[in-house]
């Protein structure tokens, strides 16, 4: 897997975009998990959203790369880690109030098995938030599909996913679609059916 590979490069690589914008979309994304609640984190990597999360009533935090979890074990002792599949996803049905990921979809083979998997174990009227690079519209968008085919075979990192399209498909109501830096990136805000 290729975050096995990254993990001990990951924050290093990633500290100036957090620090350009990364770490303010996070927390505008957190700020929209309910408090108090049973949250789960989706592909959680190094853990770079733990200092954003919610007073919570169980917050879980999943990741399929061991290395990345390793990471993310030595940042928290509050959240509960566990290496999975965001596929197949090990909790039972309705088992979370909240779940959510950022930088993820795009890594994720089959992104409609995941959504398929999160309407699972959220319950009815519960709530999903995604922050994710996708395909600008446009001309960008054009650009994209071209970048895609090397991002694709390079680092298994799709540059052309549509995400907000692909949670609706799967039947959750996508409540709002924040667009930033010209629609690279999306905050999508969703509530289970
Ligand atoms: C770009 S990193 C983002 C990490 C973290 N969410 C963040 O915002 O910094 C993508 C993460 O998704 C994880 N990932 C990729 N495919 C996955 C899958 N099928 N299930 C769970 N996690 C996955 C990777 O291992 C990696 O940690």
């Amino acid at each position: 897997m290729v975050y096995d590979k990254v993990a001990a490069r990951y924050d290093r690589a990633m500290a100036p975009l957090e620090k350009g914008f990364l770490a303010g979309w996070r927390a505008e994304t957190l700020a929209l998990l309910p408090e108090n609640a049973k949250i789960l984190e989706i592909g959680a990597g190094t853990g770079a959203n733990f200092r954003f999360y919610p007073p919570a009533e169980c917050a879980v935090a999943s990741e399929l790369s061991l290395a990345m979890l390793d990471l993310a074990r030595s940042k928290t002792e509050a959240v509960s880690l566990i290496q999975a599949d965001a596929e197949v996803l090990p909790f039972a049905a309705n088992s979370f109030d909240a779940a959510f990921a950022t930088l993820v979809f795009c890594s994720i083979p089959k992104p409609e098995n995941a959504f398929a998997e999160i309407r699972r174990i959220v319950r009815p009227g519960g709530r999903v938030v995604l922050l994710e690079h996708v395909r600008p519209d446009g001309a960008l968008g054009v650009l994209f599909d071209f970048f895609n085919v090397f991002t694709t075979a390079l680092i298994a990192d799709r540059f052309n996913r549509r995400t907000a399209s692909c949670a609706a498909e799967s039947g959750l109501d996508v409540l709002e679609v924040r667009r930033k830096m010209l629609g690279v990136f999306n905050l999508i805000v969703c509530e289970n059916r």
